[in-house]
C-alpha cells in the first residue's frame, strides 16, 4: 500500500520535472508565415497553405511539423491535425466565416531532441463572398436518392425571389476535377425546381458538395452551399407484394417481398401497420418494427377486420439516417369478398357457392366471378 503510494508520488514528482525543463530550455519557435486560402472552385472543400516561418527556412535538420486547427462548421466545433506537410484540405461552409489558425512544431538538434510549439500562431478569417441580392437564397433543399438508383434534390423558392430568376445547380466530388452543372433540371410551372441526376452516378461515403446560385433580372442570387453524403438520403421504393393467410391456428400470416431497387436487402427494416376495425366501425391501429419479411399474429376477435400495409427504410448499421419508403397498399383480413360473402348469406341463406370466395383473392374474384357478385348484391 504504502508503496505504491510512494511510487505515484515519485510518477508526479517526474512528471513535474519533465515540464518544468521543457519550458525553461528557452527555445523559441516562430509561427508559420504566409497562411492563404486556396478555394479550387470545388464549393467548399478549400486548401490551406503556408509556409515555414523564416528563420527556420535553412535549418533542413531539424524536423517541422505543423498544428492546424479549423473551426469545422459541419461538426459545430474546432478540429486539430498535425503534419509535416504544409498544405491540408478540409471541407469548409462557404456561407460562413472560415476561421483557421496554425502552429510550428520543432523537434531535432535545434530544440535538444525535444518537441517545441510556437508560443502564437497565425490566424486567418475569411468572410463569406457578399455577392448576391439579399434574401434570394432558395430555401428547404432536399436531396433523396430513390431506390438507390436515382438521386433527385429539389429547392422551394424564398418570399424576396425576383420572378425572372433562374437556378443553376452545381455539383463536385472527390472523382471529379471541376464542379458540374446539373445533368437535368427538373421544371415546374416554367421554372427550375430541382434537379435530376438521371442515370448519373454520384460516389457514396464521401462528400458531394453543392452550389445553388443563379441570376436574375435585379442581380445575381444569394448561392446556397449545401454537403452531404447521397448514403444518407437513400429512400426505398414501395413494397409491392404483401401477402396475408389465415393459418388452421387461427393465425393472421403476414410476408412480403422487398421492393424493387438496388437497396441491400440486409440493409432494411420494416414497418407494419395494424388497423383493427371492429363490428362498431372503430379503428384501432399499432405499428409492429420488425427486421423479418414476415409477421404472424393471433386473430383474436372473428368479427374484426385486419388491415396491414408496409414500409421500409434503412437501419442504422448500414447508413445514418434514411427515408422511409410510402406505405404499401393495404391488405386486409377478410377481404371485400369475404365480407361481401358474410354480408350475403346472412341475408339470403343463400349463394352457396360464395363461401368457396374466400380463398381466392378479391381481384381475381371480382374478374373471373363478376356475375356471381352482381347476382349477390342485387339480391340484397
Ligand atoms: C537560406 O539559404 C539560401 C542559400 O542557401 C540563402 O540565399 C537564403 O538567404 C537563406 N535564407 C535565410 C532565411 O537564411
Ligand atoms: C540537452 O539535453 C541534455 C539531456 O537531455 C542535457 O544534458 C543538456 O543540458 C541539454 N542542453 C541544453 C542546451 O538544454
Ligand atoms: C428523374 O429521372 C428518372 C429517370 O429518367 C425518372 O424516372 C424520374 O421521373 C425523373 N424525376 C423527375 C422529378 O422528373
Ligand atoms: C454559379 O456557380 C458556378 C460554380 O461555382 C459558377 O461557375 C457560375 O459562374 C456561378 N453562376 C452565377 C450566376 O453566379
Amino acid at each position: 500500500m504504502g508503496r505504491s503510494r510512494s511510487s505515484v508520488t515519485h510518477g508526479a514528482a517526474l512528471m513535474l520535472l519533465f515540464i518544468t525543463c521543457r519550458e525553461c530550455t528557452g527555445f523559441t519557435v516562430d509561427p508559420p508565415e504566409d497562411l492563404v486560402i486556396f478555394d479550387p472552385g470545388h464549393l467548399g472543400h478549400l486548401e490551406i497553405r503556408w509556409s515555414p516561418p523564416a528563420r527556420l527556412i535553412n535549418k533542413t535538420e531539424c524536423p517541422k511539423h505543423y498544428q492546424l486547427e479549423y473551426f469545422s462548421t459541419y461538426k459545430g466545433g474546432w478540429t486539430a491535425i498535425r503534419t509535416p506537410g504544409r498544405s491540408y484540405s478540409a471541407q469548409f461552409d462557404l456561407m460562413k466565416d472560415i476561421r483557421v489558425k496554425v502552429f510550428t512544431l520543432l523537434s531535432g538538434p535545434c530544440t535538444n531532441g525535444t518537441m517545441v510549439k510556437s508560443k502564437s500562431y497565425t490566424e486567418l478569417v475569411q468572410k463569406p463572398l457578399s455577392t448576391g441580392v439579399e434574401g434570394t437564397r432558395v430555401k428547404d433543399f432536399i436531396c433523396v436518392f430513390h431506390k438507390m438508383e436515382n438521386m433527385e434534390c429539389k429547392w422551394g423558392r424564398s418570399a424576396k425571389m425576383p420572378a425572372t430568376s433562374q437556378q443553376n445547380l452545381y455539383f463536385w466530388h472527390k472523382q471529379l476535377e471541376h464542379a458540374e452543372e446539373c445533368p437535368e433540371y427538373i421544371i415546374s410551372g416554367g421554372v427550375r425546381i430541382g434537379c435530376n441526376f438521371t442515370g448519373k452516378v454520384l460516389p457514396d461515403f464521401t462528400d458531394i458538395n453543392f452550389c445553388i446560385n443563379g441570376s436574375s433580372a435585379e442581380g445575381a442570387l444569394k448561392p446556397t452551399f449545401i454537403s452531404l453524403q447521397i448514403q444518407n438520403h437513400v429512400k426505398p421504393g414501395a413494397t409491392e407484394k404483401l401477402y396475408l393467410r389465415t393459418a388452421p391456428d387461427t393465425q393472421l400470416e403476414l410476408h412480403w417481398e422487398c421492393p424493387v431497387g438496388s437497396v441491400p436487402e440486409h440493409c432494411l427494416e420494416w414497418e407494419v401497420e395494424h388497423s383493427q376495425e371492429g363490428p362498431d366501425g372503430k379503428i384501432a391501429s399499432q405499428q409492429i418494427l420488425t427486421q423479418q419479411k414476415s409477421l404472424t399474429l393471433p386473430l383474436i376477435h372473428d368479427d374484426e377486420r385486419n388491415c396491414f400495409r408496409v414500409r421500409s427504410q434503412l437501419h442504422k448499421y448500414c447508413v445514418d439516417k434514411s427515408y422511409w419508403s410510402e406505405w404499401s397498399r393495404p391488405n386486409c383480413y377478410p377481404g371485400n369478398v369475404v365480407l361481401l360473402q358474410k354480408h350475403c348469406i346472412k341475408n339470403t341463406n343463400a349463394v352457396p357457392a360464395l363461401a368457396m370466395l374466400g380463398a381466392l383473392d378479391p381481384q381475381g374474384v371480382y374478374s373471373t366471378c363478376p356475375t356471381l357478385i352482381n347476382t349477390c348484391i342485387a339480391r340484397n
